[in-house]
């Protein structure tokens, strides 16, 4: 069976301060029927003055190496999935590390929005397999409520958004025995894509300085995106590599115990699952309590599965993301 990349523990984490849909009625001209009609969004977490990503990031952690049963002096590497990072550089994994009070432990972000978990689970997968790292922790973080425009003008994203952490403990698993872990993971991306889903500024591409008040002025550091075209692109390519994954891996959809998909919005979930009859009691959600929390999103809800016992021993469970870039990905693991 060779060398295979186990989970061995999850582990999420939310701030405490919850902002309902009605609380954002009260900042825009929007509803909470409009929300939750077109999204199935209730509430969201937002962080409060003072609160990092990285503390979100070590939260999250912690549980995880609890959950593992490890210190963090036993990983050999974090990575760090987020589109929303604590400063311009170094990443929020620096921030994180430091937390961990593991000084020299490697540690890196990643940036592949709301699927950078699927692909930091890829990188992490092939570090285990070439034998480079034994334990990688894998995070996936963002901070979003900082970022977004809570004004009529920006509607369209800011309620879909929310903070929140989630990570994994991934170990080498050679035991022939244990057929727990990742079996196949694909990953795509389409550049041509970029601009219908981004935040445009800062950007080292401004010349002569990366952000100026004309910028700040024009909203152009606030997220756009077309919504429409990126809900069409999520239905189509979803299902694809989900499927391609499965493909990959010499398994049915009838063998997969769980399904995990991105929490972008439970309708684009729904149509998918309808696509390729999928059984609304083979997946969970969790974007009613938590909105879209981009690469936090699907560790969060591993860790949901895992915690409320959803989710038993070698049970195999499939996780697709899509998100700006674009990029989508898809991963397959025994549990
Ligand atoms: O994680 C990254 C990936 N992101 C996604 O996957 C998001 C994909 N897109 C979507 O989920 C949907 O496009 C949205 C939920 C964002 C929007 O739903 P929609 O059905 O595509 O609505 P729309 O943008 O076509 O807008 C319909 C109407 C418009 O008004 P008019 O032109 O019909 O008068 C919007 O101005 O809804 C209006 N609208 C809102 N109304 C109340 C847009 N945002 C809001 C809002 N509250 N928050």
């Amino acid at each position: 069976m060779g060398l295979r990349a186990k989970i061995i523990g999850t582990g999420m984490h939310v701030p405490d301060r919850v902002v309902t849909n009605d609380d954002l009625a009260k900042l825009m001209d929007t509803t909470d029927e409009w929300i939750q009609k077109r999204t199935g969004i209730r509430e969201r977490h937002y962080i409060e003055e003072g609160q990092q990503p990285a503390d979100l990031a070590y939260e999250a952690s912690k549980n995880a190496l609890r959950a593992a049963d490890l210190d963090a002096g036993q990983l050999d590497c974090i990575i760090l999935a987020t589109l929303s990072p604590q400063a311009d550089f170094p990443g929020t994994s620096f921030f994180l590390q430091e937390l961990l009070d593991v000084p020299e432990t490697p540690c890196f972000d990643l940036r592949a929005q709301c699927s950078g978990f699927v692909y930091a689970l890829a990188v992490a997968n092939g570090f285990i397999q070439s034998g480079m790292y034994q334990r990688v922790l894998v995070v996936g973080c963002e901070v979003h409520s900082t970022g977004i425009d809570l004004t009529d003008t920006g509607r369209d994203v800011a309620v879909l958004f929310g903070d929140g952490a989630g990570a994994v403990v991934l170990e080498a698993n050679a035991d022939e025995n244990d057929p727990a872990g990742l079996i196949e993971v694909r990953l795509h991306a389409e550049g041509k894509n970029a601009k219908k889903l981004w935040v445009e500024a800062p950007g080292s591409g401004f010349t002569p300085v990366r952000i100026t008040h004309e910028l700040i002025e024009q909203r152009r550091h606030f997220p756009y995106m077309e919504g429409r075209l990126v809900f069409k692109h999520a239905v189509t390519r979803m299902p694809e590599v989900l499927l391609e994954t499965l493909g990959a891996a010499s398994l049915k959809l009838e063998d997969v115990d769980l399904f995990l998909f991105h929490q972008a919005n439970l309708r684009i979930n729904e149509y998918v699952m309808g696509q390729l009859e999928i059984p609304a009691e083979k997946t969970l959600s969790n974007i009613h309590k938590f909105g879209n929390c981009s690469a936090a999103s699907i560790p969060m809800l591993l860790d949901e599965a895992v915690s409320t016992g959803l989710l038993s021993r070698g049970q195999v469970v499939s996780m697709t993301s899509f998100g700006s870039g674009f990029s989508w990905a898809s991963a397959v693991f025994r549990w």
